[in-house]
């Protein structure tokens, strides 16, 4: 209990000193102030202009596998809420966000860097994750998790964040078509592949840190996803490490980051590039921001589809599944507590 306390960066915010398992090698301590990533606005409103966007998609997700979409439909008001609901969250006192606390191995529930363990490299943040299934029948509703895990007054938040999820849903696979596009496959292929999604959805929050050269709010890593919506404050902080050098992706409230995961690349055989990236903190500000993680689901086989693989050989990865591949990672990265953060 204490240590939980010791080790949460929320109440650290005002301390000279961090605690030295926040401390990072000097190998990837950070910079703040480094060059913007030049990465691409791709305009969802106009119909007539796809052939360009899905070239600019193209040129981004074969680089990088970043870029912006604006005019996405998604209501200023829905965002702006779940930002408001995400500060809301996170100002409770920690009892009160601990009901929600996230047991060892499982995706949902709020987590701070004491994972109940020691280790280095602990980021500068709070989470709260939950699941999200597009599927009207059998599972659980986000409004559901909230009211169960957090009590009956918390049944708006989980109404909001239905709301927002079921319109990451409808936008990613509205993505997934201009993504086709730019792979030449026909635009329904990837839409029918995720119409029906077991996704994540994970609340960030980076409170300011005295020592912001020291630390990460989130370590390098590769999202394990298929496709992340990601929406930011008006804070930097997301930085994408291109051509060996990392760059800054500026917040921009009326955009969307979206990113390729190890997921997509796989099922594009490599060509959509799911690129390591990161986020910074800082001494002034709190920063927040949400992120919405595409997913297939579980029975989902992920390979290419012909079209990519007659044009395209040899395969570079075997056929898996989405829960096969989540243990993978998590075997694989098991002594790294930053990079399971990043999902398990
Ligand atoms: C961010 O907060 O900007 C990105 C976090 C992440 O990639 O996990
Ligand atoms: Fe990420």
């Amino acid at each position: 209990q204490t240590l939980s306390l010791v080790f949460n960066p929320s109440l650290l915010n005002l301390q000279s000193q961090i605690p030295n398992q926040f401390i990072w090698p000097d190998e990837e301590k950070p910079s703040i102030d480094i060059p913007e990533l030049n990465v691409p606005f791709i305009d969802l409103s106009s119909q007539d202009t796809t052939l360009e966007a899905s070239r600019l998609i193209a040129e981004a997700c074969t680089k990088h596998g970043f870029f912006l979409v604006v005019n996405h439909g998604v209501s200023e008001s829905l965002i702006s809420e779940a930002h408001r609901f995400t500060e809301r969250f996170f100002d409770m006192p920690l009892a009160g966000k601990q009901k929600a606390q996230r047991k060892t191995g499982e995706s949902s529930g709020y987590a701070s860097s004491f994972t109940g363990r020691f280790s280095n490299k602990l980021p500068w943040k709070e989470t709260l994750s939950f699941r999200f299934s597009n599927e009207k029948s059998g599972s659980r509703t986000v409004q559901d998790y909230f009211s169960d895990t957090l009590g009956q007054e918390f049944e708006q938040f989980g109404k909001v964040y239905q709301d927002y999820c079921e319109a990451m849903s409808s936008l990613s696979l509205q993505i997934m078509e201009l993504l086709g596009l730019s792979l030449g496959v026909n635009r329904e292929y990837f839409r029918g592949f995720f119409e029906k999604n077991d996704s994540i959805m994970r609340l960030n929050h980076y409170p300011p840190c005295q020592t912001p050269d020291l630390t990460l709010g989130t370590g390098p890593h590769c999202d394990p996803s298929s496709l992340t919506i990601l929406h930011q404050d008006h804070v930097n902080g997301l930085q994408v490490f291109v051509d060996n050098q990392w760059r800054s992706i500026l917040p921009n409230p009326k955009a969307f980051v979206v990113n390729i995961g190890d997921t997509f690349m796989a099922l594009s055989n490599g060509m959509f590039k799911s690129c390591l990236h990161r986020a910074v903190v800082n001494r002034e500000s709190a920063r927040k921001s949400m992120a919405f993680f595409l997913c297939p689901k579980k029975d989902k086989v992920v390979k290419p589809p012909n079209e990519i693989l007659e044009k395209m050989t040899p395969r570079r990865y075997p056929d898996f599944t989405w829960p096969m591949f989540l243990e993978f990672t998590q075997e694989h990265y098991r002594a790294d507590v930053n990079t399971l953060d990043s999902f398990s």
